[in-house]
């Protein structure tokens, strides 16, 4: 089968079952104009993403890595009234694009981004009794993801709901000798996952509109 065929589904699903969003379009413009990458989850990640907030009813929602808010969006959007969303970003550029789009969506008063590291900034929320939180989604830089996750479990309580992007990296986490730091990253991550009795999990898949991928999904015991 031929890889182009992932992309036209992928197509035929946004097609069919997203509505158009000027709000997301502009987002995926404004980090274009501003040179960011274009590395945000897809439109029908984000109809994921969207789901899993609504599935789990989080009303607080962690995530590491904004870029230009559009996961943030797609999860924001699904809180109700009450949610609140804390989104965890490094650069301070990404912070004010997504900033901008956070309001332009009216989701202004239910996300708050913070700038750092994250490794930095998870021990105040940790410290603070910001948590538990209900969902988390981890998209930040991936050689620290395992300690990501280990922070992301001690947020949580039973139920908590955590979402990892980037673990299979085109099928290169298959490659014990992968020099690719990105790489080396998640197959630790992966590996540790695999080890951790907190919590029930499962790696799957992702194809579409961005490159063979995948999300890591654990549910906190
Ligand atoms: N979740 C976004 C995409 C995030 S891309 C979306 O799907 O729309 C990864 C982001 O992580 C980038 O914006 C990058 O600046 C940020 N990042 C990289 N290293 C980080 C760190 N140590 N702490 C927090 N954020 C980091
Ligand atoms: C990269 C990071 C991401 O979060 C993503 O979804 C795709 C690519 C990267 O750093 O290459
Ligand atoms: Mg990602």
């Amino acid at each position: 089968m031929d890889k182009q065929i992932f992309g036209q589904v992928d197509q035929y699903i946004s097609d069919l079952l997203l509505p158009p969003d000027p709000v997301l379009d502009d987002t995926l413009k404004s980090i274009e104009n501003a040179g960011l990458p274009a590395i945000s989850v897809s439109p029908v990640q984000g109809r994921f993403l969207q789901l899993m907030v609504l599935l789990t009813g989080a009303r607080r929602i962690l995530e590491l890595g904004t870029l230009g808010g559009y996961s943030t969006i797609c999860l924001a959007r699904a809180l109700t009234e009450k949610g609140r969303l804390i989104s965890l970003e490094l650069d301070p550029r990404c912070a004010e694009v997504a900033r901008g789009n956070i309001n332009k969506a009216g989701l202004g008063a239910k996300v708050e981004i913070r700038v750092g590291k994250a490794l930095d900034l998870l021990p105040g929320i940790l410290a603070s009794n910001e948590g538990p939180f209900d969902l988390i989604f981890i998209d930040a830089d991936k050689p620290p993801y395992a300690e990501y996750f280990d922070y992301a479990v001690k947020l949580s309580r039973p139920g908590t709901l955590i979402i990892c992007d980037n673990v299979i990296r085109e099928g290169k986490v298959l490659d014990p000798r992968c020099e690719d730091e990105l790489v080396q990253g998640v197959q630790r991550f992966n590996k540790a996952l695999a080890r951790d009795h907190r919590v029930t999990a499962t790696l799957f898949q992702t194809i579409g509109a961005k490159e063979h991928d995948g999300m890591a999904l654990a549910v906190v015991k």
